[in-house]
């Protein structure tokens, strides 16, 4: 695959790009985490019934997330967008900011950041790197009192600012998508959109997501043995 400095490239990442920095993917490692599945910790219906669970699941997540390093994936998308300034934009679904660490800057996490909480009555995200392991210290607002929460998008809500990746989409010249099953919607879908107007499509990753058919070149390989191949 050949990027041009006239492309308009639009990046799409999931868990496969931080695979090699460390972080366990979710199907990978069986979408398990202490013998529950992802899905029974990263809902509103999980928050609802044990709050002290999900901040347990969150807060090691942190810890894992702060300890890992960006690798040649996350540092050669860095270098593609300093080739291509306003032409790239990165969307991730990764909650760690490993790219932002790689020198990432036009990027927008779709399904929220790890090292960010919001109280559940205000709604507004504040930096937070704070690790909240047990029931007796789960974390409260300073300004009302209300429980606050991880900063995440889980299963069931709307991911963040979806508008704005619809409008990047539509100018994207290239869609090139890294490191996720394409099991998840809406960023499942977002290839569609892009075949619909008739926008290149690239998938990378060590196997073929489950969307697959919709693309139409897959490069097989991982992130840090091709990402570094594309830099213009
Ligand atoms: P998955 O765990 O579903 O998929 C990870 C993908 O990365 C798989 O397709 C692997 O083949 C690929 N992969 C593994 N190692 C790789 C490597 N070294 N280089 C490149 N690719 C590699 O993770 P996601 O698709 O990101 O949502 O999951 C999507 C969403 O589901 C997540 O954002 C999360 C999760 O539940 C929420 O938390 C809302």
């Amino acid at each position: 695959m050949r990027l041009t400095r006239q492309d308009r490239l639009f990046v799409l990442t999931g868990a496969g790009i931080s695979a090699e920095s460390g972080l366990a993917t979710f199907r990978g490692s069986g979408g398990l985490w202490n013998g529950y599945r992802v899905e029974q910790v990263a809902t509103p219906e999980a928050w609802a019934a044990d709050p002290a669970l999900v901040w347990h699941f969150y807060s090691q997540r942190r810890r894992n997330a702060s300890s890992a390093q960006p690798n040649a994936g996350h540092l050669a998308l860095a270098q593609i967008e300093q080739q291509l300034g306003d032409r790239f934009y990165l969307c991730t679904q990764n909650v760690d900011e490993l790219h932002e660490r790689a020198g990432s800057q036009r990027i927008h996490h779709m399904h929220g950041n790890l090292f960010q909480s919001r109280c559940t009555q205000c709604n507004q995200p504040f930096p937070d790197t704070g690790l909240y392991e047990t029931a007796e210290t789960l974390p409260m607002c300073t300004n009302c009192n209300a429980p606050v929460r991880p900063h995440i998008v889980w299963f069931g809500e709307i991911p963040l600012d979806m508008d704005t990746i619809y409008d990047k989409l539509n100018e994207a010249t290239v869609f090139l998508v890294v490191g996720t099953s394409g099991s998840v919607y809406p960023a499942a879908g977002l290839v569609n959109i892009a075949n619909q107007q008739r926008t290149r499509t690239i998938y990378i990753g060590p196997e073929e997501p489950l969307n697959h058919e919709a693309f139409k070149e897959i490069l097989l390989g991982t992130a840090t043995q091709l990402l570094p191949t594309l830099v213009p």
